[in-house]
């Protein structure tokens, strides 16, 4: 059978890393797909000679690649929002199909490039846009398709989670780890989209409208970064059995759809909790199924490259298939996606750590408890040490409650005299169901 062609937009790392797993195992995928794979095209905006191409010419013009008719898919690797989008819904116009790898793209205008391909009758393939390696859109698409999905949490951002294992097991710095991060090349253009949960809100809002079958709503994502986590809040939460992680969870509740990401405490002896360095791992709570956990490489080269392949893989093998019998993009049947509602954050519901320095007088943590009382709120545990200071630091985890009612809550308590400055506040998730 004929060769399919693909051409390539961006050779970075995602776009080298594929380009040598084509070329390395090009033998072992024709055996998969059923034809040979070949690269017809190459389109990168800074070229790089140290990269082997195989002799196949690299152009500047992205989007000549995207007209080329020799072409049959287009891989967009160059990542951002605007072109990248103009880049994919050239290349449906011109009736190609499309293997993206870009998150953010897809979260943002993934419903609008969707429809494009919908309505062109081609796909568009986004495996390697959430956790790498991780064949997690496969998973839920296709694996976990009987479920009702209850909820998933996950650690969906490598550098994130680099950062915080190595804070937490070699006291280093932030600045340093997030360095490191960079030249590994796991971290974004822009890093504050790791550490600020940007990245991982992007990949959470793919993950939630396939699990649910909604649209894309990255607008309406909560999220809250790790740069403000200090090393006391890691050693408490040790000392009290939960470990810090950033984590994006989404669960269906009867008042609708819960979108975070935010630090989060969770117990120490939890799966999750022992996802360390660049790993990523999707926790996933199906009603039939029960809990499933998918692990691996979040980020890097060859680990994005497989999905990517993967993807290219899949669209070959059904490039002869009627489009309105293909896996939908979303999971669900176009004609099919609910309109549930996305939570705002004030509604919805955690356990809570809390940190505050309070004066050392009888009677202070009597005032607290009131307040946390008076709104419902259940108290769990409390560290105090003994001082001879004139300031406490106080610890407190409490039971789940709505956010609302903390919020509340921690107005009232920061008001009291004898609290000085802000409470610390980090959610704290058991991962039950
Ligand atoms: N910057 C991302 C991460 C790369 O660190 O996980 C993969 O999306």
């Amino acid at each position: 059978m004929k060769p399919v062609k693909v051409g390539i937009c961006g050779l970075g790392t995602v776009g080298s890393g594929t380009l040598k797993v084509l070329t390395r195992n090009a033998d072992e995928i024709a055996r998969r797909a059923g034809r040979r794979i070949e690269i017809g095209a190459i389109a990168t905006r800074r070229i790089n000679p140290a990269i082997d191409t195989n002799g196949i010419q690299i152009t500047q013009d992205i989007f000549a690649v995207a007209r080329d008719p020799e072409i049959d898919i287009v891989v967009e690797l160059i990542g951002g929002y605007d072109t990248a989008r103009e880049l994919v819904l050239l290349a449906i116009e011109n009736g190609k199909h499309v293997v993206t790898a870009n998150k953010a793209m897809i979260a943002v205008h993934g419903n609008e490039i969707f429809a494009a391909a919908q309505a062109k009758g081609v796909m568009v393939a986004f495996e390697a846009s959430v956790a790498g390696g991780i064949p997690i859109i496969k998973a839920i698409r296709e694996g976990l398709a009987a479920n009702q999905i209850n909820w998933l949490a996950g650690i969906i951002n490598g550098t994130g989670n680099f950062i915080m294992t190595e804070m937490r097991d070699k006291g280093r710095a932030f600045a340093d780890v997030l360095q490191e991060a960079q030249a590994l090349g796991y971290a974004e253009a822009d890093p504050t989209f790791d550490v600020e949960g940007i990245d991982a809100a992007h990949k959470l809002t793919i993950l939630a409208s396939i699990a649910y079958g909604i649209p894309l709503q990255f607008d309406k994502s909560y999220t809250e970064g790790i740069s403000k986590i200090t090393p006391e809040d890691v050693k408490y939460a040790e000392e009290l059995g939960y470990r810090i992680k950033h984590l994006g969870i989404s669960r269906r509740t009867a008042k609708g759809i819960e979108l975070r990401v935010h630090p989060t405490l969770i117990p120490k002896s939890a799966l999750l909790a022992n996802v360390n360095g660049v790993m990523n791992a999707i926790l996933i709570s199906g009603d039939a199924v029960g809990q499933t956990l998918y692990y691996g490489p979040g980020a890097g080269a060859e680990p994005t490259a497989s999905a990517v392949v993967a993807d290219l893989m899949d669209v070959v093998r059904t490039l002869t298939a009627d489009p309105e019998n293909r896996v939908p993009h979303l999971a669900f049947q176009p004609s099919a996606l609910s309109d549930l509602p996305i939570l705002n954050v004030e509604e919805t519901v955690s356990g809570y750590y809390l940190r505050m320095q309070a004066v050392e007088r009888p009677g202070v943590l009597a005032h607290v408890t009131r307040i946390l009382g008076e709104k419902g709120i259940n108290i769990e545990a409390i560290i105090q040490q003994e001082t001879k200071e004139a300031q406490v630091p106080v610890i407190m985890l409490t039971q789940r409650v709505e956010e609302r009612m903390m919020n509340e809550a921690l107005r009232e308590i920061e008001a009291l005299p004898d609290i000085l400055g802000e409470v610390v506040r980090i959610r704290v998730d058991h991962l039950a169901d």
